[in-house]
């Protein structure tokens, strides 16, 4: 066969949504499996968002839009941005994007020239390091296990080389649910201005932040940094429209057009119906449904966490934002379950769905074995009831 591009030869599918499809395989095969490597709410997006959504698909809306998005939603997420963050932010520093996902994409090829490293903190979210292969560049994983799971400045000087071109941020974590405070946001902003490199911080789960935790934006502690911080965000996670694709971006002007040239040839724009239909989320009229959201998740956290605590072999640390636990499991390595040893969370991760129909995601999907990644954002039952398979399953581990 004529050969394809070596592109396509440095990255693997995603393990996440690998890990998903899997479970619905197993679901449409008739088996009755807890879903614990979903990585969206189970809810439906709010009522207000479905009927302006609805609403928007039978005005007009069948056209080509901006590049960058329509006016009205840019200068919702603007008006919105500038409140939460405390810095007056300009709707042309606006980008929407075919979710967030898109928006990191068009980011990385806005600033990433072939070898340039990019530092990336692990465990990481899959998709950030393919799509810094996708374009040419070198992720460099900087191990956090030790710290927390976040970021120092020792750290980055430590892995840092002439080459280092960005530091990929995120916060709140996702595989970790580890939240950054602003003393850490300040410092690492601080050397990326000293080290003159480009600083992406991804804050797609910032509305799922559990108090006394609270979500902190680069941009707010650190507005001195703001010509070389480029922020994304997304509606998925925060309105339940993980299927809908919509995200943005804020960044410098220059970054910015960038991304406009970029999406002008690509995907165009978000879709124009998706736009319309979340509008007056984007301005806070959903912010009732953000705080039920989050009342449901701290209880499911509670619930995980209790029962979890108590299953041998498995360590975890208590997560503060996202819906995530990221459970080690570096104990339960070596031993074997019904005569089969458990050589990595890999194998665990396979033999959990086929011994106890629970699927989890294996902490290799974010660059960290000995690990797993487990949802808490589905529904209670299910939680009870995939809590008794792990329970069950473990006590049979030697
Ligand atoms: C850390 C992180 N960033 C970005 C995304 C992409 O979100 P979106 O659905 O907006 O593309 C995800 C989705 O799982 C994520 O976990």
């Amino acid at each position: 066969m004529t050969k394809l591009a070596a592109r396509v030869a440095s990255v693997a599918g995603s393990r996440t949504s690998g890990a998903r499809n899997k479970a619905r395989l197993l679901s449409a095969q008739g088996r009755n499996v807890v879903n614990f490597a979903a990585g969206e709410l189970a809810s439906l997006p709010p009522t207000g968002v479905l009927a302006a959504t609805s609403e928007a698909l039978s005005h007009a809306t069948n056209r080509y839009t901006d590049t960058a998005g329509i006016p009205a939603l840019r200068d919702a997420i603007a008006a919105r941005m500038s409140v939460e963050t405390g810095t007056l932010v300009d709707s042309d520093r606006i980008v929407v994007t075919n979710g967030a996902k898109y928006g990191l994409y068009l980011t990385v090829l806005a600033v990433v020239e072939q070898g340039d490293e990019v530092l990336v903190p692990a465990p990481y979210w899959g998709s950030l390091v393919s799509q810094v292969l996708l374009a040419g560049g070198r992720p460099v994983a900087v191990d956090t296990t030790e710290n927390d799971f976040r970021l120092t400045r020792e750290l980055l000087e430590r892995h840092a080389t002439d080459r280092t071109k960005a530091i990929l941020v995120n916060t709140p974590n996702n595989p970790t649910g580890a939240v950054y405070p602003a003393e850490d946001l300040r410092e690492i902003a601080d050397w990326a201005a000293e080290r003159d490199v480009w600083l992406v911080s991804d804050e797609c789960y910032s509305s799922l932040v559990h108090p006394p935790a609270r979500h902190v934006s680069l941009l707010s502690v650190a507005p001195h940094v703001q010509e070389r911080l480029v922020t994304v965000n997304s509606f998925s996670k925060s309105f339940a429209v993980t299927g809908w694709r919509i995200g943005y971006v804020h960044a410098a002007p220059a970054v910015v057009d960038a991304m406009k040239k970029m999406q002008s040839h690509t995907t165009s724009h978000a879709s124009s119906v998706v736009q319309h239909g979340l509008v007056s989320a984007a301005a806070g009229a959903e912010d009732a449904f953000r705080a039920d959201v989050l009342v449901t998740l701290a209880r499911s956290r509670s619930l995980v966490a209790d029962r979890l605590g108590r299953i041998p072999h498995l360590r975890f640390r208590f997560p503060d934002g996202a819906f995530y636990f990221f459970v080690d499991c570096r104990d339960a390595l070596g031993r074997s379950h019904q005569g089969r040893r458990i050589t990595d969370a890999d194998v665990l991760a396979d033999m959990l769905l086929e011994h106890a129909a629970v699927a989890v995601v294996p902490g290799s999907a974010f660059g960290l074995d000995g690990f797993f990644r487990l949802s808490y954002a589905i529904d209670e039952k299910d939680i009870l009831l995939g809590l008794d398979r792990l329970e069950g399953f473990f006590a049979d581990v030697r």
